[in-house]
C-alpha cells in the first residue's frame, strides 16, 4: 500500500474513524467473552482487520517523527521524552535528536500502523541475538486507549515468533507510567534498571 505523508492524519480523527475504532473495541470485547483463548484471539484478529502494519523507509519514519513531534511531546505530560525541550530550542534539538535516533535504528525495521490509510501508530524492531529489540513505539494521541498499543505488541510477538526468537526487550522511562502499565499488563517483566529507565523483557510463547 502506497502511503502518502501528505494524507497522514493531523491527529484529529474524524467521526468516521472514531466509529471504526469504537467498533473495533466493541468486537474485541465481545471476543473477550469467549471461553477459548484461540477463539478469543481469532475474534480479536478479526476485529483488528481495519488495522494493518506497513514497513516503512528510514526517510518516511524520520519525516513522520519530525512532522508529528509536537503532538507526541505534549502528550503524557511530556513523560514519553527523555528530556524537557524548551520551545525556543526545538529546531536545534529535535532535528539532531531524530537524526541520531535514525542512526541508532539503522538496522531496525520500521513500521507504521494504519487505520485505513491513516497512520495511528509506529514502532521499530531489531533482531539481536535471541532477542527482538523494540523501540520508538507510540500511538498518536487521539487514537490512544483503543487497543492499538496491544495490537502493535501482538504484531511484534508474531514477528519474534516467526524469526524464532526467544524474547522481546525494550526500555521505558521510569516516569512514563502509562507505557509501563501497557507493558506490564502485556506480560513484560523488569530485567534491570538504570537511573532513568527500566529494561523490560517478555518471553515469547514458543520458548
Ligand atoms: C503507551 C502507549 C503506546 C499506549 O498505547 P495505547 O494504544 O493507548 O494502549 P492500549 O489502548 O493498547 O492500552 C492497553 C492497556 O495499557 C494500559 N494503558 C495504556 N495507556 C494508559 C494510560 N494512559 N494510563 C493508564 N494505563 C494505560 C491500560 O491497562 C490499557 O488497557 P485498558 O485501556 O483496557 O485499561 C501510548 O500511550 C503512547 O503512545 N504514549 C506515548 C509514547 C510512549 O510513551 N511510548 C512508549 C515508549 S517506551
Amino acid at each position: 500500500m502506497e502511503l502518502s505523508l501528505r494524507n497522514a492524519p493531523r491527529h484529529k480523527l474524524g467521526l468516521e474513524e472514531e466509529t471504526q475504532i469504537t467498533s473495533l473495541v466493541r468486537v474485541k470485547n465481545e471476543g473477550k467473552e469467549g471461553t477459548s483463548t484461540l477463539t478469543e484471539r481469532a475474534n480479536v484478529n478479526n476485529a483488528s482487520r481495519r488495522l494493518m502494519i506497513e514497513r516503512v523507509t528510514l526517510r518516511k519514519h524520520l519525516v513522520f517523527n519530525l512532522y508529528e513531534f509536537n503532538a507526541f511531546r505534549k502528550s503524557e505530560q511530556g513523560n514519553a521524552f527523555e528530556f524537557p525541550i524548551p520551545r525556543i530550542s526545538v529546531p536545534f534539538v529535535v532535528v539532531p535528536y531524530f537524526a541520531v535516533l535514525e542512526v541508532i535504528l539503522f538496522r531496525a525495521r520500521r513500521y507504521f500502523v494504519l487505520l485505513d490509510n491513516r497512520i495511528v501508530g509506529l514502532f521499530a524492531v531489531e533482531p539481536r541475538n535471541s532477542l527482538l529489540i523494540i523501540s520508538n513505539l507510540a500511538v498518536v494521541p487521539e487514537a490512544r486507549r483503543h487497543g492499538i498499543g496491544v495490537y502493535m505488541l501482538d504484531q511484534i510477538c508474531r514477528m519474534g515468533a516467526e524469526l524464532g526468537l526467544k524474547s522481546l526487550r525494550l526500555r521505558v522511562l521510569k516516569k512514563n507510567r502509562p507505557a509501563q502499565r501497557l507493558y506490564v499488563k502485556y506480560g513484560f517483566v523488569k530485567k534491570s534498571e538504570s537511573q532513568f529507565s527500566l529494561k523490560l523483557e517478555k518471553r515469547l510463547r514458543n520458548h
